[in-house]
C-alpha cells in the first residue's frame, strides 16, 4: 500500500477504506512511517473530517494497536469517562457508590495534562495507593471487593499515545473524528461493556459550545453502537470549576468528605447523581432514573459508599488513616486567603483560569515527565451566584512556591467577576444523549 496515495486521497476528500486505515495505524505505531507523511495525513483528516464509518475503523484500528483487556469475567462492567474538566473529582466519589451497588468498577484512569486534572493524580495524593497493578492484580480485586481503579497500561492503544502527542505539536487536537476515536479507542481496549461519558463545554472544556460537545457525544456513541457497545453521553458545563477545590489532595479531601459525610456541592452532586443513574441503567440494576438517583442517595447516607471506598483504597495500598483523619496531610508551606474587592454576587469563576493558575501553582504539568506538587491548590468558599460581601473570604490559595503567591492572588482575582445583579444559574447537565 502507498502512503502517498493515502494521503492524497484524504487531502481530495475522499474516503479512507479500512485497510488503508489499518495500515497506517500500523505501520506508524511501529515507527515505519515517517512523522511528515503522518502529520499530513492527520491534518488532511483535521480539516477535511471522516465519514462515520472512517471513524469507526480508525478507532478500532488504534484500539487493537496494543493489549484489549477481556473483562468479561468479571460481570457487566460500565466505564465511565469524562473529557476532562477543572475540579473534576466525580470518579473519586461515583466509583464506590456504584461499586457498593453491585455494579463492577474496573477502570483505566489518565493523568493531568496542561489546565485539567487527571484521577491518577488525585489518588496518588493518598500514601501508598498504588496505581500499576499487574492485570492479574487488578481483576482480582475486582473479582474480591467489587472496584480497582489503576493507571492506563504503557500498552493501551499505544496508536493513540503516538498520535495523541503528533496531534498536540500539528495544532490538530479540536477535531471531533481524531478526539472520539481517541477516547473511543481507549475505552475498548480497557475492555469495557457499556460507557457513560460526560463531556464537558465551556470555558474549562475542549469543546467551548454545547453543540459542538453534542456532535462529539453522538460521535462517540455512532461509533459505541457499530462496535455494539451501549453508550450514554450527558453534556455538562464546565464554565466554573466543579465543587469547591482544585488541586490534588484538596480534590481528595472534598471526595473524602462528600463520602463520608454526605456534603457534595450541588453542581458536584448533579453531575455525579446523574451519571451514577445512567451507570445503573446500563449495569442492569435500574431502569428508572429517579429512582437510581434515591438508590444512590441512599448507598451514601447509610455508609455503604465510604465503606467501599475505604475497603477499595486500603486494598490498592493506600493509608486510609489519612482518609479517616485528613488533618494527617502535610499542607503546604504557603497559604493566602482571598477576599472579595467588594459586596454584590459572583458572575463567574473562569475555569481555565482557575486551572492554569492551580497549575503554575505547582500541581499541573507542562510535560509528562514533570513531577507535580501534591499539596498545591485552590479551595473556593463561593461558587458562582453566590452573594458576597465586601472583605468576605472567597478562596484559599496553598502551594509551596513562594514566589507565586502575589502572582497567583492578581490572577484569580481577575478569573472571579463579582457584579451587582444577581445572574442566572443555568443547570451542570445541559443534555443527555441517550
Ligand atoms: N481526551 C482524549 O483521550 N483524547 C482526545 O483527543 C481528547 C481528549
Amino acid at each position: 500500500m502507498d502512503m502517498i496515495e493515502i494521503i492524497r486521497k484524504k487531502r481530495d476528500k475522499e474516503t479512507l477504506n479500512k485497510e488503508e486505515i489499518k495500515y497506517f495505524v500500523k505501520n506508524y505505531t511501529a515507527g515505519k512511517i515517517p512523522e511528515e507523511q503522518a502529520a499530513a495525513l492527520i491534518m488532511a483528516i483535521y480539516l477535511n473530517g471522516m465519514e462515520e464509518e472512517e471513524t469507526k475503523n480508525l478507532t478500532l484500528a488504534m484500539a487493537y494497536s496494543g493489549d484489549v483487556l477481556d473483562l468479561s469475567g468479571l460481570g457487566n462492567v460500565v466505564d465511565k469517562h469524562s473529557t476532562g474538566g477543572v475540579g473534576d473529582k466525580v470518579t473519586l466519589i461515583l466509583m464506590p457508590i456504584m461499586a457498593a451497588l453491585g455494579v463492577p468498577v474496573a477502570k483505566m484512569s489518565g493523568r493531568a495534562l496542561g489546565y485539567t486534572g487527571g484521577t491518577i493524580d488525585k489518588l496518588e495524593s493518598i500514601p501508598g495507593y498504588r496505581v500499576n497493578l499487574t492485570e492479574e492484580e487488578f481483576q482480582a480485586q475486582v473479582q474480591k471487593i467489587g472496584i480497582s481503579l489503576i493507571g492506563q497500561t504503557s500498552n493501551l492503544a499505544p496508536a493513540d499515545k503516538k498520535l495523541y502527542a503528533l496531534r498536540d505539536v500539528i495544532s490538530c487536537t479540536e477535531s471531533i473524528p481524531l478526539i472520539s476515536s481517541s477516547i473511543m479507542s481507549k475505552k475498548i481496549a480497557a475492555g469495557a461493556g457499556s460507557i457513560v461519558l460526560e463531556v464537558t463545554c465551556g470555558d474549562g472544556a475542549f469543546m467551548k459550545t454545547k453543540e459542538d460537545a453534542i456532535s462529539l457525544a453522538k460521535s462517540m456513541q455512532k461509533i459505541g453502537k457499530l462496535c455494539q457497545k451501549q453508550v450514554v453521553a450527558l453534556i455538562t458545563n464546565m464554565e466554573e470549576p466543579l465543587g469547591y477545590s482544585v488541586g490534588n489532595i484538596c480534590e481528595v479531601i472534598e471526595a473524602n468528605r462528600a463520602l463520608k459525610e454526605g456534603i457534595i456541592e450541588k453542581d458536584l452532586k448533579e453531575v455525579i447523581f446523574t451519571l451514577g443513574a445512567y451507570m445503573l441503567q446500563l449495569a442492569g440494576k435500574g431502569q428508572d432514573i429517579s429512582k437510581n438517583k434515591e438508590q444512590i442517595e441512599e448507598t451514601i447516607h447509610s455508609g455503604r459508599a465510604y465503606q467501599k471506598w475505604l475497603e477499595w483504597i486500603e486494598a490498592q495500598g493506600g493509608d486510609i488513616q489519612y482518609l479517616q483523619n485528613p488533618n494527617l496531610w502535610e499542607k503546604a508551606n504557603y497559604q493566602l486567603e482571598i477576599y472579595a474587592p467588594k459586596e454584590g454576587y459572583i458572575q463567574k469563576i473562569k475555569a481555565r483560569a482557575v486551572g492554569e493558575i492551580v497549575g503554575s501553582l505547582g500541581a499541573g504539568r507542562q510535560t509528562k515527565e514533570d513531577m507535580i506538587d501534591k499539596e498545591a491548590g485552590i479551595v473556593f468558599y463561593k461558587k458562582v451566584a453566590d452573594k458576597v460581601e465586601k472583605g468576605e473570604k472567597i478562596a484559599q490559595i496553598s502551594t509551596n512556591k513562594k514566589e507565586m503567591l502575589e502572582i497567583a492572588q492578581k490572577q484569580l482575582l481577575e478569573a472571579i467577576e463579582i457584579g451587582e445583579e444577581e445572574p442566572q444559574k443555568f443547570p451542570t447537565v445541559l443534555d443527555i444523549i441517550e
